[in-house]
């Protein structure tokens, strides 16, 4: 890359990272989506979400690393565990699965100061028909906004490409929370928005680091949250999902770097 540019600002206030900024992304990266390929298996009918949110934080501390959300604006958990028409920031605690029920786990870890930020989602036992159209919907939705990043396409082509394929599928694209950039910090401009229209926002640079992690409703995309502070809930009821991936624009596209190291991202993995 053209070293000048590194560790400059844009004018939308984005970072432009090095080469060897790349490398600590992608340790961060590793770690938190190799979380949630091990804390599958204990994902079913009759666990509680605050145990899964036990291992994950025992994973992070075994891992050398640190839980990025744990003391984050008084959040005292190692991970986000919404359950059905949870939207995002569930609380884990004694909340028994059920067969059936679809979660997003949403784990944030920080390595060597570098964070790694990334959720996808799980079922508890058989997955039914409308849960695993959301599900697939949802996923292709994350894929096809990562297909857009790249040097200069802009993140309303991100937007535009998530909210046109949800939309084709009748369903809808949550407005009130979005992606963000990330890098030595948790949350940081811009605001990655999961709608939006062609060619508009910032231009994408080589070195921007960054979340795209649409949540998509089979609903209306109206949400609310709860007396806890936290909970974000879709106002009509209706079930939720998300996906979320940690990328680093290159010269030519993206790297993802919270693959998952065992393939198993999508839930229907088997
Ligand atoms: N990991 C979430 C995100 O994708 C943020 C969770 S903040 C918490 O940005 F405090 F709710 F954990
Ligand atoms: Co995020
Ligand atoms: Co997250």
């Amino acid at each position: 890359m053209d070293e000048t540019h590194q560790g400059r600002i844009t004018k939308e206030g984005i970072r432009i990272y090095s080469d060897a900024d790349f490398a600590g992304m992608r340790k961060a990266g590793a770690l938190a989506a190799k979380i949630l390929d091990d804390i599958s298996s204990l994902v079913k009918p009759g666990a509680t979400t605050g145990e899964i949110d036990t291992a994950i934080e025992t994973a992070v501390k075994d891992a050398g690393a640190k839980s990025a959300t744990i003391g984050y604006k008084g959040y005292q958990h190692a991970s986000c565990i919404s359950v059905n028409h949870v939207v995002c920031h569930g609380i884990p605690g004694p909340k028994t699965l059920k067969e059936g029920d679809i979660l997003n786990v949403d784990v944030t870890v920080i390595v060597d100061g570098w964070f790694g930020d990334t959720s996808r989602m799980y079922v508890a036992g058989k997955l039914n028909r409308k849960a695993e159209r959301l599900i697939q919907v949802t996923h292709d939705a994350l894929m096809k906004g990562i297909e857009q990043v790249k040097p200069g396409n802009t993140f309303g082509d991100i937007g535009y490409a998530i909210q046109r394929f949800v939309e084709a599928h009748r369903m809808s694209v949550v407005r009130d929370f979005c992606g963000h950039g990330l890098g030595r910090v948790f949350h940081a401009p811009p605001n990655v928005l999961h709608y939006g229209r062609p060619g508009t926002g910032a231009l994408l640079e080589e070195g921007m680091f960054f979340t795209i992690e649409p949540m998509v409703n089979l609903g209306r995309p109206e949400t609310k949250v709860l007396a806890d502070d936290w909970t974000a809930v879709t106002r009509d009821k209706s079930l939720s999902a998300q996906f979320e991936h940690s990328v680093g624009v290159t010269s030519d596209g993206c790297e993802i770097f919270t693959a998952s190291p065992g393939g198993k991202f999508h839930p229907t993995y088997s």
